[in-house]
């Protein structure tokens, strides 16, 4: 059981989750267009890629994977390297690159492989935020060795349609090729991953586009050419969209709209008349949320649990009122806070619980591990109104 969890922790610090059979066909198929050209997937995990072609290198951290990949691409290099310690010093440039990416957030992506990784994109003039997840850097890399002319095939994570730290990459590629698309799909393409991903194609690297290609796609399918956009976005049109693509996935007559309202004198942003935010992050739920029967067992105080709103469905009726609370507590769920400020003097069964070998495990997380005290869940008020989103509610 112990080993399986290291080796899940293992997985996701390398962000090791491999490419679906026929997604990676597709983006090979994709990238190279000559069987003579020279492919690199820079993070090649057990050689799913580099089996499709056989003039193929690959790189990863993992010695096991590394093993997989040379039995898999006999034909091929793979080299047992850190990516970005292997791209600052090889002279080798190639046609093409297919691959996956590692997804590792910026908590965990540091140290000197990121301080490399950020170093190599400033060299090509990709100025990525400190908050950048690996993938970014290792986009930004892996084009920096192409030959003139050369493309590549990717997955990446959907956030490439929103997340702020994606804006600096596609203004790179923008300004890199000569043709970029995006290929968004909304059904998950990784069953077992909580990540949803999109699927990026960028060919005629030394050049440069004024408009990047976007496709909608309801699921993954296999094709063997080359996406066609369904709609053309010009880069200015991202700009003015806050370098987001996802809003220009809805139907224009929808982005109309909201146009219509944002531009009118007769609506107001909501953040100008009210505080607005996210609501609070514990670090470790499970932990900091007891049911009323485990908080009884435990001789942790009532004073010190607070009701709270874990889910969007909690809000389907419309209120939270003292009778919704009572609801809860009678049908003994897990929604109440342990509500702890740096102040707060900690009765002893509260000291047992959080110094529990569960209290122990949890203080090494992240959110927990840069606070102080560790179990202070900050920033938790009581909103007057909530508002949810993606909840599958319309008005
Ligand atoms: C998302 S998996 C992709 C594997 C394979 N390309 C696929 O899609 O099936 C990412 C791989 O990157 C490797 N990796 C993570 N960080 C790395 C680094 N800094 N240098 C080299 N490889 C790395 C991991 O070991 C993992 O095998």
């Amino acid at each position: 059981m112990v080993a399986v969890e290291h080796h899940v922790t293992d997985q996701k610090a390398r962000g090791a989750y491999y490419t679906p059979p026929e997604a990676a066909a597709a983006l090979v198929r994709w990238a190279v267009r000559d069987p003579d050209e020279h492919m690199l997937d820079p993070s090649c995990g057990d050689g799913r890629f580099l089996a499709l072609h056989p003039r193929s290198t690959g790189v990863d951290c993992d010695a096991t994977a590394v093993s997989s990949a040379t039995e898999a691409a006999p034909r091929g290099t793979v080299e047992c390297a850190d990516f970005f310690d292997w791209a600052g010093s090889t002279t080798q440039r190639f046609d093409c690159a297919a691959g996956n990416p590692p997804f590792i957030r910026y908590q965990r992506f540091t140290g000197e492989t990121r301080r490399q990784a950020l170093k190599l994109c400033a060299t090509q003039g990709a100025k990525l935020s400190g908050l950048s997840s690996s993938w970014a850097p290792y986009l930004v890399v892996t084009a920096s060795l192409l030959r003139p002319g050369g493309r590549m095939a990717f997955v990446v994570p959907a956030e490439i349609g929103h997340a702020p730290y994606a804006a600096p990459v596609l203004d790179w590629f923008a300004r890199s090729f000569a043709d970029v698309q995006v290929v968004a799909v909304r059904r998950k393409l990784f069953a077992d991953l909580s990540e949803d991903v999109w699927l990026l194609y960028a060919d005629g690297f030394g050049g440069s586009t004024d408009h990047f290609g976007l496709s909608l796609h309801e699921r993954f399918v296999f094709r063997s050419e080359p996406p066609i956009a369904d709609t053309r976005v010009p880069v200015r049109e991202w700009r003015r969209w806050g370098s987001r693509l996802r809003p220009i996935l809805l139907p224009s007559r929808i982005r109309d709209v909201y146009e219509k309202f944002r531009d009118s004198d007769r609506t107001t942003p909501l953040g100008r008349v009210a505080g607005v935010g996210i609501g609070y992050v514990s670090g470790a739920n499970d932990f900091f949320h007891l049911r009323p029967s485990e908080a009884d067992e435990r001789g942790i105080p009532r004073e010190l649990l607070r009701p709270t709103v874990r889910s969007g469905r909690e809000l389907q009726a419309g209120a939270i009122t003292d009778e919704t609370v009572a609801g809860w507590r009678a049908d003994d769920r897990p929604n109440f806070l342990l509500a702890l400020g740096a102040e707060t003097p900690l009765p002893d069964p509260v000291i047992r619980y959080l110094d529990s070998p569960r209290g122990v495990e949890v203080r090494q997380r992240y959110k927990c591990r840069v606070r102080t005290p560790w179990y202070a869940v900050p920033h938790v008020s009581v909103p007057d109104l909530f508002l949810s989103y993606m909840s599958g509610e319309g008005l």
